[in-house]
């Protein structure tokens, strides 16, 4: 059998940090001891909300939707995503224009990447980041420029891009992975300056508009730029409504932005499955106490572990938004074989800092998508680890 060598830009991708954590992850698994506490991911633990569900099931069965999907996707679909938008932010778009669909906002955090980065081009990504900033930027051959989100609150210190005067996009994220910060208005002011004077792009990650605690709702780019003068913004339900499966997002903003972006998605992805648009526009423009509730699941168990973790004298940031918790580590601990440590010894598995960019170095990120009984087990594993070390 030939062994192939794939093209260069496969070759030439960064690292996925996390694989050799999970096949790790998985030979543990499946030696004795106790079940690992895998808390490494964002992939969250609970059912999508039942209406949602009996909405694809209908649709499911509904034989116009074993046909091909037009490629502008369902208005239903999109009109829903303007009524959230007016109804959460204020914001006012054209569902035809300015809004397009895709399966979840990888993709269309992609598009974005793809559509508007020439070979070459300056991609601005935050450090620390979600990897896939750098995985979209390494394949539209474009070069990363790293801005750093600045403690306490991990906003960008964007005195860094004096120096840059051309750039083909700006990516930001909030509320933010890994550290869990929301957004300041200026921030998001910040952005906009920055993508008018460089002719960039400011493509904003809402990955977890709904997931903001203690009565601050996660700001929407958009609301800052209501002109859709320079943003564009996606959105996913897989957090929302616990819907990671369903491969659903989508993306809202300047409508040439997004016409660029449709043209690339028509191309590399082809189109939806018509039911899963049409239970998108069911979660959207339904009810919405369901996603409201969530919230509050996640908010108690930020509490249990934020407090516990103190309480066994880890140095833990109470996240304003997201399902994460970001703990600093001791001294000059490396976080990658702290992470090895713990799921050797506390078989707990923890996502290492290092895999998030340069300024990720020295902390661990938590998932807070297990239930409290196993959340409350991985504190005692972690204070007996703790004193054991
Ligand atoms: C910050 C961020 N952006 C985007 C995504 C992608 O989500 P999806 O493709 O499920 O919409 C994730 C998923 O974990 C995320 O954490």
């Amino acid at each position: 059998m030939v062994e192939f060598q794939p093209a260069a830009r496969v070759r030439e991708m960064p690292p996925n940090h996390w694989g050799a954590m999970d096949r790790e992850i998985l030979r543990l698994s499946s030696e004795p001891g106790p079940q690992m506490i895998d808390v490494s991911k964002g992939n969250p633990d609970l059912p999508t909300p039942e209406h949602i569900v009996a909405a694809m099931q209908h649709e499911v069965a509904d034989a116009q939707n074993h046909r091909y999907p037009s490629y502008a996707g369902r208005a239903a679909f999109r009109e829903a995503v303007a009524h959230r938008y007016r109804e959460d932010h204020g914001v006012t778009v054209d569902p035809d224009g300015e809004v397009a669909v895709f399966h979840g906002s990888h993709e269309a955090i992609m598009a974005s990447v793809l559509a508007m980065t020439d070979p070459g081009q300056a991609v601005v990504l935050p450090d620390p980041g979600y990897p896939m900033y750098a995985s979209a930027t390494a394949l539209a051959g474009g070069h990363i420029v790293p801005l750093p989100l600045d403690e306490p609150h991990h906003q960008p210190r964007f005195a860094a891009l004096d120096g840059l005067d051309e750039a083909a996009v700006l990516l930001l994220n909030y509320p933010n992975n890994p550290t869990g910060a929301l957004a300041r208005r200026s921030t998001f002011e910040g952005a906009g300056e920055f993508a008018r004077r460089t002719g960039a792009v400011f493509v904003h990650d809402f990955a977890y508009s709904s997931l903001g605690f203690d009565g601050r709702a996660p700001l929407s780019a958009l609301a800052v730029d209501p002109g859709l003068e320079v943003t564009v913004e996606a959105q996913t339900l897989s957090k929302t409504y616990s819907m990671a499966g369903w491969r659903i997002g989508f993306a809202v903003g300047n409508p040439s932005v997004i016409a660029a972006m449709r043209r690339y998605q028509a191309q590399a992805f082809s189109t939806m499955f018509g039911a899963s648009q049409e239970a998108a526009a069911a979660a959207l423009a339904g009810d919405q106490s369901a996603a409201r509730a969530l919230v509050d699941v996640y908010r108690r168990r930020r509490d249990l572990v934020v407090e516990g973790l103190r309480a066994i004298g880890w140095d833990a940031e109470s996240p304003e938004g997201t399902f994460f918790v970001w703990v600093r580590l001791p001294g000059e601990e490396d976080a990658t074989e702290f992470a090895a440590r713990l799921r050797e010894e506390a078989r707990v598995a923890v996502a290492p800092g290092d895999g998030f960019g340069p300024r990720g170095r020295g902390h661990i990120r938590i998932g807070l998508v297990s239930d409290e009984q196993a959340l409350h087990e991985m504190i005692e594993r972690l204070d007996a680890f703790t004193r054991r070390n």
